[in-house]
């Protein structure tokens, strides 16, 4: 895989994303569903965007016990999905299960990344919150080390934060990226931003834009504006 901008398909039901989708005439951009859709449609949705020829990252951030979260991965991995995720917070343990349930009988699985700290957590909110005393960038690479040695592919992290976890996980080791706003737009609940093009001089493998895109007056024009940005 390489350099790509997924689009966060944040809506409330199948029509809405294929209305919003049908924008794109021909094209067939890389999708992120989460979980608003994915419980609001099930794993129909999931077949029908794969059918009409869309990549798929399956945002459902899994985090439970070890033995539910491999059960669970075995559920999934029925989905032709590309990416889906697990918090990392939920230990290498757990982990470890995810890859063993996703992990399909002839060997092939979707790849597995692991969300570190939430792009919408900021140093302030994680240490009053969760209690978490330590700086937030030491927090995002240990998870990242973390979640490569229980063999998963990459980490979902802010696009401040890419550089590093290449730096220390390999270039191999994928950043997905969400926080990414245009210059001029509002951050929203997002607290650790880049530009699409800050995100491509840091090292971000995926970026993921949701609102930027999705409440843009012209959501194809925002699109190709961070693929120009991104993929150059
Ligand atoms: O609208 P916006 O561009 O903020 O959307 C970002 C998307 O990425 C949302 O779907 C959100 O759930 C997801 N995400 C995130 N931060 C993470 C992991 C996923 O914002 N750490």
């Amino acid at each position: 895989m390489g350099k790509d901008v997924i689009i966060a398909c944040d809506f409330a039901s199948a029509q809405d994303v294929y209305a919003f989708l049908d924008r794109f005439g021909e094209r067939r951009p890389f999708v992120k569903i989460g979980m608003e859709l994915f419980y609001a449609e099930g794993p129909e949705i999931v077949r029908q965007l794969k059918a009409r020829g869309h990549k798929i990252f399956l945002d459902v951030k899994c985090h439970d016990i070890p033995n539910t979260i491999k059960k669970t991965m075995r559920v999934l991995s029925r989905l032709d999905v590309d990416i889906t995720n697990v918090h990392a917070a939920g230990t290498s343990r757990m982990m470890e299960a995810a890859l063993e349930g996703l992990t399909r009988e002839d060997g092939t699985r979707p790849l597995l990344i692991a969300v570190t700290m939430l792009t919408s957590t900021d140093q302030e909110i994680m240490e009053e919150d969760i209690l978490i005393k330590r700086p937030l960038s030491e927090v995002v690479m240990s998870y990242a080390v973390t979640a490569k040695y229980s063999g998963l592919d990459g980490v979902v992290c802010s696009p401040p934060e890419a550089a590093a976890v290449h730096d220390v996980c390999g270039e191999e080791f994928l950043t997905v990226t969400p926080g990414v706003r245009f210059a001029e737009s509002a951050a929203g609940d997002q607290k650790r931003i880049m530009t699409p093009a800050a995100a491509k001089e840091a090292g971000s493998d995926y970026i993921v834009v949701g609102r930027p895109i999705t409440e843009a007056d012209d959501p194809v024009a925002a699109y190709e504006r961070c693929v120009r940005e991104f993929v150059g």
